[in-house]
């Protein structure tokens, strides 16, 4: 029986971004940057709308990318993530990575920002940099990668403007300080229907970097542990042309927990093909991530809960040692060289 008293059901809110894109200060500006700040205190998960990239680009990516997946593996391994090494771009199979210690069940595409081999980082072979492996077909998807990377680079800095606002800090923080040179991966990832009630297509796992802007088709499978209901998991709604934002290890890390890299996981059980494009803004790679001057106190820290059983609030260091050390836990085989690398700095939590 329903009772009066019951709660409604726990939603991630769908917030409007267009005022945020406008670039001048208005009454839909603070509305939003209060939305934005409550969901990130509350959920570090929320979807938005009106955020200004073109529908079709989305769909242009998802027919392409289904036309490379959809080759023959020995096609798909001319772009190999061990043909970059350490660089961490082109294609891995299914079950070739491991991000909470198993293999997950997707395959998937890897990018980031496009670096000549004639860059001081890729000669100097630091861990991520260096130029993309895009495949040889179809060859359109390379022209739409790109595009797809220029839009979500920018509204990423729109939002982490957002996300300064609400912290009530001057809102080109994250520009002037962290993010002067953001971090930005991008992936393409391909789930096939899930087989087994054991397997994930991802596992439970927190984003290491600042935000995380996902794609997804209309399969669904998404799920996140909020860190403050105690409903279990949740599915996230796939909406078309909705955007699904979440808050990663560094963002929890810079505002002392205030706001949460909340768990997450996938499962896809629609018995179709799920496609997702999850795009990672980060802080610059020699950022010294250090907590924000903000107001009240902190809550507890929570590494007891934690995914990993780790606090990232005794973690100190630049966001190049955290990344390089937690990628290369997700894809053992081609980070050796990193590890045996014991001039490096150290990755001692680790
Ligand atoms: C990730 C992730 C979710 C998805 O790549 O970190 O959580 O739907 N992806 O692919
Ligand atoms: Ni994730």
């Amino acid at each position: 029986m329903a009772s009066l008293t019951s709660s409604p059901p726990v939603q991630l809110p769908l917030i409007d971004v267009s005022p945020l894109l406008q670039g001048s200060p208005s009454e839909s500006l603070s509305a939003c940057v209060s939305s934005i700040d409550a969901a990130c205190r509350e959920f570090g998960f929320f979807l938005i709308e009106n955020h200004g990239v073109d529908p079709t680009l989305q769909q242009r990516m998802h027919e392409l990318s289904l036309q490379f997946f959809a080759l023959p593996e020995e096609v798909k391994a001319e772009i190999k993530m061990d043909v970059g090494g350490s660089a961490w771009r082109g294609w891995f199979p299914v079950g070739g990575e491991l991000t909470s210690g198993l293999p997950d069940q997707k395959e998937g595409l890897y990018f980031g920002a496009e670096l000549p081999a004639t860059d001081p980082r890729v000669a100097a072979k630091v861990p991520l940099h260096g130029p993309n492996l895009f495949p040889a077909s179809p060859p359109q998807l390379k022209e739409v990668v790109n595009e797809w990377f220029g839009e979500m680079r920018r509204l990423g800095k729109a939002l982490l403007r957002g996300v300064a606002l609400g912290l009530k800090m001057p809102e080109d923080y994250f520009e002037q300080n962290i993010a002067a040179d953001p971090t930005c991966l991008f992936r393409i990832f391909h789930y096939p229907p899930s087989k087994s009630a054991s397997e994930w297509g991802v596992g439970e796992h927190t984003d290491y970097g600042l935000i995380t802007l996902l794609a997804q088709d209309s399969c669904g499978g998404l799920q996140v542990k909020l860190p403050h209901h105690d409903v279990g998991w949740l599915s996230v709604p796939a909406l078309p042309g909705v955007l699904v934002i979440n808050l990663g290890d560094m963002l929890d890390r810079l505002t002392e927990g205030r706001y949460r890299s909340t768990p997450h996981r996938v499962k896809n059980a629609s018995g179709r093909d799920r496609l997702s494009f999850p795009f990672f803004v980060d802080p610059s790679w020699d950022a010294v991530v250090k907590a924000m001057p903000l107001e009240g106190a902190p809550p507890s820290d929570d590494a007891s809960r934690r995914w990993d059983g780790k606090s990232v609030h005794a973690w100190e260091g630049t966001y190049g040692t955290y990344l390089t050390a937690k990628v290369s836990k997700c894809f053992p085989e081609l980070f050796t060289e990193v590890q045996e690398n014991k001039d490096g700095p150290k990755q001692s939590m680790y």
